[in-house]
């Protein structure tokens, strides 16, 4: 009895440090806090789950438990200290496969609870097995692919069939047929029917995945991250645990809102990114734009930033790789100090995650209330003196505006070309994430700033300090 309870009330705390944690993510400078109490919220329930075989009514093969929790545990220290920032989305797409191979796993063991050996006892609870082998399912083999995908393991041409979304559409009938099918028929369907099911959600998995890529995938990631989660809440309904039913809501519902907001950084519907717009990674309608190209010395970059009235900085992928942050930081610091308003453009999908440009100034301990978002941005560019883009490409294209046979062609994109005055620094002349030119380089007020991030912000900070 007293067992029980103290398991309950592990089980509510940890529920309240997920949804504590998460009501703290919502703010850069709260987010780490947030992840801490989510943390502690799950070694709660880890430990409520540990203390139950004590209870005497499930397995208490501890040897097995501690086992993969030690294994678990080593996994997921090591992969969080060693990964890159520029890594995050494979981890992302790594952990959610994880996620869903564990509810379909979790889906696998509870069957038999509604099937009798002959014939399906209880239709609802068998209908939630079968979602959780779907969702999960698709969670799984998904994710997985989609990491293959990001780490440029497979190549999108070859994966993807001519009328892939077709495809996909009588491939998920069929699931949705054959689903109905089962919970209809009262003969010996049981195991074998859902382990069918299962293989061939986890084919349309991989199948969902294929023609989607470019500028699309953050898009696809956060649905998977979502399926994840609801494949969690489906398994916690199969094993009456109201703790994994609220943590994968949370999961499912952050995700889907998550995709929805990306969407509309991109302008798309998210049937339009699943059934194929710009997805892919050819760089096919691009425009072909050619012109000359003008560079600036560091000396003449270093006068115009010190001496204008307003500076916009655009940071992109490059600054991320180049990890320029800091110096990023130290350039404003001398800016601001001769009365330079300095301020940062955030793309929503700038860099390769959500929020990437926003941890990486907030790690170079750039105030908050400095960060414009897409809209703030644009209005503000139109008045700035200098627009500087450090490592960004596909978030300041003007093909996204004025180039229908452009892939990214309706995607928000900031107006740098409206500032006075626009530096590009980056390596070359090559192409971004979507892997397409860029005209803002051609453009009357731009001028190239080639180099490392890292290295030419570095030289930039000398040169200003000497003025
Ligand atoms: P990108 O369009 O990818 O462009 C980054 C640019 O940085 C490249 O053109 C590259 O040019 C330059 N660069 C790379 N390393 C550099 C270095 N060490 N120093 C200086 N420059 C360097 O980046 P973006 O503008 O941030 O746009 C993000 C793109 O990624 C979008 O297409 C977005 O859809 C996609 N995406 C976003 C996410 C999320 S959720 N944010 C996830 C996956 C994909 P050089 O090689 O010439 O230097």
């Amino acid at each position: 009895m007293l067992l029980t309870f103290i398991i309950e009330i592990f089980f509510l705390l940890g529920s309240i440090g997920f949804i504590w944690g998460l009501r703290l993510m919502s703010s850069p400078e709260t987010a780490r806090k947030g992840n801490i109490y989510a943390g502690v919220g799950m070694a709660l329930a880890i430990i409520a789950a540990l203390i139950m075989p004590l209870e005497g009514n499930v397995s208490n093969n501890y040897a097995w438990i501690f086992a993969a929790l030690i294994v678990g545990t080593i996994i997921g220290y090591y992969s969080a200290i060693k990964v890159a920032m520029t890594s995050m989305p494979q981890m992302v797409s790594l952990f959610n496969g994880l996620g869903g191979a564990c509810a379909v796993v979790l889906g696998l063991a509870d069957v038999l609870h509604y099937y009798d050996g002959t014939k399906v006892v209880d239709t609802l609870g068998f209908l939630t097995v079968l979602l959780t082998l779907f969702i999960g399912g698709v969670a799984f083999t998904g994710s997985i692919f989609a990491y293959a995908k990001l780490e440029d393991l497979v190549d999108d041409k070859k994966v993807t069939l001519p009328k892939h979304s077709v495809v996909n559409m009588i491939m998920l009938a069929g699931l949705i047929g054959l689903g109905a099918y089962i919970l209809m028929q009262g003969e010996a369907i049981g195991m074998e029917a859902a382990i069918i099911f299962l293989v061939i959600s986890l084919i349309y998995g991989v199948s969902f995945v294929a023609p989607i890529g470019g500028a699309d995938m953050p898009v696809v990631i956060s649905l998977l991250n979502s399926f994840s989660g609801l494949s969690g809440a489906a398994a916690g309904i199969l094993f009456d645990s109201q703790f994994m039913v609220v943590g994968g809501i949370l999961v499912g519902a952050s995700g889907t809102i998550l995709t929805v907001m990306m969407c509309n950084a991109m302008n798309r519907s998210i049937w339009n990114v699943l059934i194929g717009g710009f997805g892919g990674t050819s760089a096919v309608g691009a425009t072909a734009t050619g012109g000359t190209v003008k560079e600036i010395s560091l000396n003449d970059a270093s006068i115009q930033l010190y001496y204008s009235q307003s500076v916009i900085i655009v940071p992109g992928y490059g600054l991320a790789v180049a990890q320029a942050q800091k110096i990023c930081k130290e350039i404003d610091d001398q800016l601001s100090a001769n009365g330079v308003d300095v301020k940062y453009a955030i793309h929503p999908v700038a860099g390769r995650m959500p929020g990437h440009m926003n941890v990486l100034l907030a790690e170079a301990d750039v105030p908050y209330p400095k960060l414009l978002d897409l809209d703030e941005a644009n209005s503000a560019l139109s008045s700035a003196d200098v627009a500087i883009i450090v490592g960004a490409n596909d978030v300041v294209n003007p093909a996204a505006e004025d180039d229908p046979g452009s892939p990214i062609y309706g995607m928000p994109v900031l107006k740098v070309w409206n500032a006075k005055s626009v530096i590009v620094l980056k390596r070359s002349m090559r192409s971004g994430y979507a892997g397409i030119e860029n005209p803002l380089f051609f453009h009357d007020r731009t001028k190239m700033l080639f180099g490392d991030a890292k290295e030419v912000l570095g030289k930039l900070s000398s040169e200003i300090k000497s003025l």
